[in-house]
């Protein structure tokens, strides 16, 4: 037998590619950092009265309506080979492990917004989350589509089953989604136009239908923000914008955290992390000023040297997990101390209020 065989088959390096991810365990596992499956009060989201905002709403859904992206999300000459087996092994980890969280992300939406559609009978929320389902369907579909190539796809309905579903109450979604809607447009946008103008670094074709796609993301915060809308008290009371404040900590920070666990990743893209993290908190918070009345300060002197110290500490936090035992279990207790202290003092940093004007619709201008 010779071990030494100079030339593997293409077919072997596939699988032996496929062999070294489980993409379905790795979206089922639940960490505080992996993309999270939720469920909420679906009778209080359903009594939902879009009177107050019906203009914008109609003009909004009937944009939806229309499905301007309905032939976007499919391979064409554009998709070029991907050269799976070739691409740097530490790269291609990462790059993995980016498209089965993304695509985790996306279905999470997919299978929320549908289950309020399917539980529903008011028909403005059932028609909204319909097409909004329908969107992030699309979506996960797609990536899934990428992760196939490499022979590693993501059993989606095995996830829906399998996947820990956390309860949050209609507020929190509304907060949280919107949210990850808005930063998921921020996210995309900014990718999209820094390889637009450093195409030599596009390592995947995937990367260019992030233009369009974004938009859809757009028009899906845009429904959260109308839908805050119809109810005042969800961001102007005390104790509401105590939330706010502590969504955009935590949506911030987990961003931070889980991009600076794939430097390969964005070294390929030539992007630097905390340039890409700050110019995305940048961008949504600039357009969350359209419904949120208080923004974070991330120009403020403890807000960077406070994100790195929460990086840190859930490196620890993981390095005490994998090593089990009671010296990792020291160094676990260690981690989340510090990513506590952390995270109060993010959330500490005085906010700035903003100026929320009376109509919040807006288009993506990035
Ligand atoms: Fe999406
Ligand atoms: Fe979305």
């Amino acid at each position: 037998m010779n071990i030494q065989s100079p030339a593997t088959s293409h077919d072997e390096l596939h699988a032996e590619i496929a062999g070294q991810f489980d993409t379905t365990a790795m979206a089922t596992e639940s960490t505080l950092l992996n993309p999270r499956f939720y469920t909420t009060d679906f009778d209080e989201m359903d009594r939902i009265d879009v009177t107050p905002v019906r203009a914008d709403w109609d003009a909004l859904i009937a944009q939806m309506r229309s499905d301007p992206n309905r032939g976007h999300f499919k391979k064409n000459a554009d998709w070029d080979k991907v050269d799976w087996e070739g691409m740097d092994p530490a790269l291609r980890k990462e790059f993995i492990d980016f498209l089965v969280s993304s695509c985790t992300a996306e279905f999470s939406g997919c299978v929320l917004y549908k289950e309020m559609k399917r539980r529903g009978t008011n028909p403005d929320i059932c028609e909204l989350f319909s097409f909004m389902s329908r969107d992030e369907a699309r979506h996960a579909g797609f990536i899934n589509d990428a992760l196939r190539e490499a022979g590693v796809a993501v059993n989606l309905g095995f996830l829906t089953k399998a996947k820990k579903y956390t309860y949050f109450r209609p507020k929190f979604i509304y907060y949280a989604t919107y949210l990850s809607e808005k930063i998921g447009y921020a996210r995309y946008i900014t990718i999209f136009r820094h390889l637009e103008a450093n195409p030599d670094q596009r390592f995947h074709p995937i990367f260019k239908w992030f233009k369009e796609w974004c938009n859809d993301e757009f028009s899906h915060g845009e429904a959260f923000a109308l839908l805050m809308k119809t109810d005042p008290r969800l961001t102007q009371s005390f104790v509401n914008k105590l939330w706010i404040r502590f969504f955009l900590t935590a949506v911030y920070s987990t961003m931070w955290v889980r991009d600076h666990a794939r430097p390969e990743f964005h070294k390929a893209l030539g992007v630097d992390i905390e340039w890409y993290d700050q110019e995305v908190f940048r961008k949504t918070s600039i357009i969350a000023r359209q419904i949120f009345p208080v923004e974070l300060d991330i120009d403020h002197p403890r807000w960077l040297p406070n994100l790195r110290k929460m990086d840190k500490a859930m490196r620890r936090m993981e390095a005490g997990r994998k090593a089990g035992g009671i010296g990792g279990w020291f160094t676990r207790m260690g981690g989340t101390l510090s990513a506590l202290t952390a995270f109060a003092a993010l959330y500490l940093i005085p906010v700035r209020k903003t100026k929320v004007p009376a109509n919040p619709r807006l288009q993506p201008a990035f």
